[in-house]
This record gives structure tokens, C-alpha cells and sequence, in this order.
């Protein structure tokens, strides 16, 4: 069985990737990272030496989408549109379909224990394709009955009998599979205005990927998911976290606040219009304080006076507005962490990504607060993609590609979809049905 998709490198690392590693999706396919602030696109092919190429791509600034769901459609539709639109243009193809981020509908984690019986003689039988489905479609059921929709299914461990830890149950004899499940679940109504946004600009749901693990797949390295290690993505208007473990997507959650809100405190606590609070936030935004705060005074337009009015602020001032909603975000990332139960696996080490987490010294201050160590994660450099998208902002867009690629994980061999037709929303669920 393989492992989970691996980091798609442009460059040579080392030796050359077992066949069974590299890509393996055929023909032209499109993800798309619908975000609070920017939406991006990227269209791609597997080349035939098994690398990722990048066909066509566009980037550009988020429109009817607060929290990471949609609340405005024609401005969304508007600005997926163009953006769609621009990187078919580069490609020189037309998208029917693509692959979206899951920020929307408040995902978050369960994991379910799962009992099968697989009514055989005393001595047991084979597991089979058949009894994973049975114990995955079970598992979106308990999901479904608690009013969510399951977008990811994915077995963590199985035991057989009396054996446990079994990774792969198939063709191994027993009488009872017991699964531990982690389902990724959201609120329904949040998916169906992703779907009716999508379908205004003629597009179908390939498949639905949450965005931190996602980020996970372009930003931590095999090791860090190996050991265990959690992911922040900082956005615009969320946060959102994934902790990998044993090479599992073990946990995720989300917290809604993000960028944004940063910008928003500077723009009330300065009373300074949004565009210039933004402008502050980049140029000189630092969550740590120096010793030349107090003596380095910013220019500061007032709302509603002439821009030439400006007034001077401390940079110490600008610090201390930012410096309080990062360490709330933090912290509530802390507790959502210790809450999931599994500090002793995500804690080891902490990667922050997303463009808010460009802001001078928040590794430093992460570090603090979480307890371990932090890095900033970059997606890797793929053929023929604009190295703007190698920043933070761009790693879940990235992380979509490299899944896209990889058609998924493991199991990909069992097809829950057999007999019938199904909805967009069950072929999407089903195509994220594995463990990563
Ligand atoms: N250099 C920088 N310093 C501080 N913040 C920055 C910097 N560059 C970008 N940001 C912030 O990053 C945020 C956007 O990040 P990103 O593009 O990852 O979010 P998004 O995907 O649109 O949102 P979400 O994932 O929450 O839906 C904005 O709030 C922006 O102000
Ligand atoms: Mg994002």
C-alpha cells in the first residue's frame, strides 16, 4: 500500500522516486483556492517524466467570501470567473471541472470506532474492497446523523480480532474489523452555496479538499508528517490547522480569525481608512516590540480628512495593536490543539503558513506560546509556476495541485462510487474517502 502523496519537487533531491511515487493523474486538470482576501487558480498536467507542470495560473483579490465561506455570490461568481477564466487563457484550454479548498461550513474533526462483522466461519475470512467500503460508509453515516456532511472519510487504524495496529486489513483473515475513522464533517448549507457559486460560472466539483491539509501535503516535508507535526495555515479570515501524524492527517480544526481582523483593529484603533491600515500592517506590522518603537513615528491618513492630513504614530502603537489579536489567534490554536487530545503527536513540531503569517517575529512568538518549534512552510517550486506562488499565501492552492496529482491516498484502489450514478456531493465526498 502506499503512503500518502508525497511533496512534488521540481528540483533533483537526491535519488530518483520509486515509479509508484511520482504523479500519476493523466491529461489537464484545474484546482482552485477560494480565500477571504484572494482566489487562485492553477492548471496543470503531469509531465511523462512524472513531474508536475504548470499550464496556466492566475491569482487575484477575493470577493464575496467572509470566514471562508461564501456569502455573496455574484461578487464570488465575479471574481472566480475572471480568475478561472485567466488561467484558461494561459493554458489554452477550458475547465469543466476542478478541484476546491474546504474552508467553508466550519469543518472540523471526528473520529468514530467502527465495528464490522464479516459474518464468516469460525476461523474468519479475507478482508476485502468491499468490507472497507461497508466500514467507510458507515462511518459518513454517524457523521450524518449528528446534522453534518461528511467531506473526508478516512481510517486511521484497523484491528482485526485480537491484532491490532493493522495499517492495511485486505486479504488478512478475521471475523470482526474494528476501524478508527477520522471524518472530516461541515454544515451542509455552507456546501451547497460552494456548489450553486461554482455552478454560476459553469464549473463542476471534482472533488472537495480541505485547505490545511492541503497545506500540509506543499508545505511539511515526509519527516515532519512522519513524527508528527501541525500546520497553521493563517488566512485572511481564518486559521486553519492540520496536525500528521504516522504519515495520517490526524486532526483539523479551524478558528475564524485571521489577516483581516488584524487589519481591522489597526484601521478602528488608528481610525485610519482600511486600504492604509493594510499598507501599515505590511510595510512595518512586527508582533514584537524593539527599542526604536518609540522614536519611529509613522504617517497615518485619518478617515474621512484629505490625504495630505496625516497624522504621526509611534510604530510601538501600530505593534501593540497587532501584537494582542495574533497572540488570541495563537492561543486559541493552543487550545484547540489540547482539546483534540493528541498534544503528545502534533505538538512535536509547528509550521506556519498563509499569508498571515508573514508578519515579522510571529515564529518567534508562536514558539512561545505553542511550546515547540516553529518554522515558516513554502510550497515547493513547481515547472512552469510563477514563483509568486512559493509564497505562504499560495500553500493551499499548491497543496491541491500536488493532491490532484496524486488522485488521493491510499485505498485508492477501493471505489465506494460502484453502482450508479451519483450526486456532485457524493462524488466528492467519495473521491476524499481515504486516509491522506
Ligand atoms: N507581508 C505581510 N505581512 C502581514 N500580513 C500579510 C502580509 N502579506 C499578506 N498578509 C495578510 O495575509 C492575509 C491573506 O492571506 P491568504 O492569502 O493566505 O488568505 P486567504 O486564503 O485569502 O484567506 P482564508 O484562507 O482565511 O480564506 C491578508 O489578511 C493579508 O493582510
Ligand atoms: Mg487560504
Amino acid at each position: 500500500m502506499n503512503d500518502m502523496p508525497h511533496r512534488v519537487l521540481t528540483h533533483d533531491t537526491g535519488p530518483p522516486e520509486p515509479d509508484h511515487m511520482r504523479p500519476h493523474r493523466s491529461g489537464t486538470f484545474g484546482v482552485l483556492d477560494i480565500g477571504t482576501t484572494k482566489i487562485a487558480c492553477l492548471i496543470a498536467r503531469v509531465d511523462s517524466d512524472g513531474e508536475l507542470r504548470v499550464l496556466g495560473c492566475d491569482w487575484r483579490q477575493g470577493l464575496g467570501v467572509r470566514g471562508g465561506s461564501i456569502v455573496d455570490l455574484e461578487k464570488a461568481e465575479r471574481a472566480i470567473r475572471a480568475c478561472v477564466g485567466q488561467a484558461e487563457n494561459m493554458a489554452d484550454t477550458r475547465l469543466r471541472d476542478v478541484i476546491v479548498n474546504l474552508t467553508c461550513g466550519q469543518p472540523g474533526s471526528r473520529i468514530y470506532n467502527v465495528k464490522w462483522s464479516l459474518d464468516a466461519p469460525a476461523e474468519g475470512r479475507p478482508v476485502t474492497d468491499h468490507d472497507i467500503r461497508e466500514v467507510l460508509r458507515e462511518g459518513r453515516h454517524l457523521s450524518q446523523a449528528e446534522g453534518r456532511e461528511p467531506v473526508h472519510v478516512m481510517p486511521l487504524t484497523f484491528a482485526l480480532d485480537n491484532t491490532d495496529h493493522v495499517v492495511d486489513p485486505r486479504g488478512l483473515y478475521c471475523s470482526t474489523l474494528d476501524a478508527r475513522l477520522h471524518v472530516i464533517d461541515v454544515s451542509s448549507s455552507s456546501l451547497r452555496s460552494l456548489e450553486a457559486c461554482l455552478q454560476r460560472c459553469d464549473l463542476e466539483i471534482e472533488a472537495i479538499v480541505s485547505a490545511p491539509m492541503a497545506a500540509g501535503m506543499s508545505t511539511l516535508v515526509d519527516d515532519e508528517r512522519e513524527i508528527g507535526s501541525t500546520i497553521i495555515d493563517m488566512g485572511g479570515g481564518t486559521t486553519n490547522v492540520a496536525s500528521f501524524f504516522e504519515n495520517q492527517l490526524i486532526h483539523t480544526a479551524q478558528i475564524r480569525i485571521g489577516g483581516v481582523h488584524v487589519t481591522a483593529d489597526l484601521a478602528k484603533g488608528l481610525s485610519t481608512p482600511l486600504a492604509h491600515a493594510e499598507r501599515l500592517k505590511t510595510l512595518w506590522g512586527n508582533v514584537e516590540t524593539s527599542p526604536d518603537d518609540e522614536r519611529d513615528m509613522l504617517p497615518v491618513p485619518r478617515v474621512g480628512e484629505a490625504d495630505h492630513h496625516l497624522a504621526k504614530v509611534p510604530r510601538s502603537m501600530v505593534v501593540n495593536i497587532i501584537r494582542p489579536r495574533i497572540e488570541e489567534t495563537l492561543e486559541a490554536v493552543r487550545d484547540k490543539l489540547a482539546e483534540s487530545g493528541l498534544s503528545h503527536a502534533t505538538g512535536n513540531r509547528i509550521v506556519l503558513t498563509g499569508g498571515a503569517c508573514l508578519l515579522p517575529g510571529l515564529p518567534h512568538l508562536a514558539s512561545r506560546i505553542l511550546g515547540h518549534d516553529v518554522r515558516v512552510g513554502r510550497p515547493p517550486s513547481i515547472r512552469g509556476m510563477p514563483e509568486i506562488f512559493t509564497g505562504p499565501a499560495f500553500a493551499t492552492v499548491t497543496g491541491l495541485l500536488i493532491w490532484a496529482a496524486n488522485e488521493g491516498g491510499t485505498f485508492h484502489d477501493v471505489d465506494p462510487r460502484r453502482g450508479g450514478r451519483q450526486s456532485w456531493f457524493h462524488r466528492l465526498v467519495n473521491f476524499i474517502r481515504d486516509r491522506v
